[in-house]
């Protein structure tokens, strides 16, 4: 359990409009070896990827490898390594329980229930994450308050009550225009699915293009609706965030 869960309102007023950067600093200077980062390599992710490099903070980066990642997140994660010349911590489901599930209920069974879609992401994403965060204290996310209803109010020091510890969202007041902004600024690399219309991007069975949508542009669609697209909005997380403020799980 984090000694600094006491003190996270105040680091919330002291950093209220701090630079993602300083967050960062801050993060990296609080919690030392016991802070780690998220990453999916999203637009958000390689942002942070690019602000913890050219800070040289030595933050261990991890990511949850599901087994349904499209292509090109392989290739934007090794464009990553040769950029910023960082090692990635995959975590990878557990076999014998992935080949059960596939056993039992076949290789789509995230199409017939949101149980077996949650279930899915339990045993792919939620148990690994469990492993990855182990021994920490804290983790950054590139969660933003605009990416859904059930992030609204995301503040940037978050008590994660189910690991019991803090979580860092360094962007969480960022618009989809800042961050495009930056990319174009540093010349970020970046997924190429969201040149195709994909303004979130996570397992290939279960993420789409979402049509009218533009890099930058949050206000011409939803853009988590490419997302499990055949659940409502509401029940849109998958088990990673559960605790984040106005979630509704
Ligand atoms: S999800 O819960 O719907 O999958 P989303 O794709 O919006 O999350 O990503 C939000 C943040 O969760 C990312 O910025 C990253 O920090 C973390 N995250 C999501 N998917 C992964 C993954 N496969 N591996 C590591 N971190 C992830
Ligand atoms: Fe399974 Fe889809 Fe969840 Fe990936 S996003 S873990 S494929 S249900």
């Amino acid at each position: 359990m984090s000694a600094h869960l006491d003190h996270l309102e105040s680091f919330n007023q002291r950093f209220a409009d701090a630079d993602a950067q300083d967050i960062l600093a801050f993060a990296h200077e609080t919690f030392g070896d016991k802070l780690t980062m998220a990453c999916s390599f999203g637009v958000e992710d390689m942002v942070l990827l690019h602000l913890l490099s050219e800070a040289g903070l030595k933050v261990r980066v991890f990511t949850l490898d599901t087994g349904r990642l499209p292509e090109s997140t392989y290739i934007v994660m090794d464009q990553a390594r040769h950029r910023y010349k960082m090692e990635f911590d995959v975590y990878f489901p557990k076999t014998e329980v992935v080949e059960a599930l596939v056993r039992l209920k076949g290789p789509q069974s995230y199409f017939d229930s949101v149980d077996n879609r949650k279930e899915c992401c339990r045993i792919r994403k939620v148990e690994p994450l469990s492993r990855a965060l182990s021994g920490k204290q804290a983790w950054i996310t590139g969660l933003r308050a605009a990416q859904s209803v059930t992030r609204r109010g995301l503040p940037v020091f978050e008590h994660d009550e189910g690991h019991g510890m803090v979580k860092v969202n360094p962007l969480t007041r960022w618009s989809e225009q800042d961050l495009w902004d930056f990319v174009q600024q540093h010349n970020v690399p970046f997924n190429r699915l969201h040149d195709e219309g994909y303004p979130s991007i996570g397992c290939a069975p279960c993420t789409r293009p979402v049509p009218g949508y533009e890099k930058g542009r949050e206000d011409l669609v939803d853009i988590r609706s490419g997302r499990w697209w055949w659940e409502s909005p509401d029940q849109k997380e998958c088990g990673l965030h559960p605790g984040s403020k106005g979630s509704a799980q």
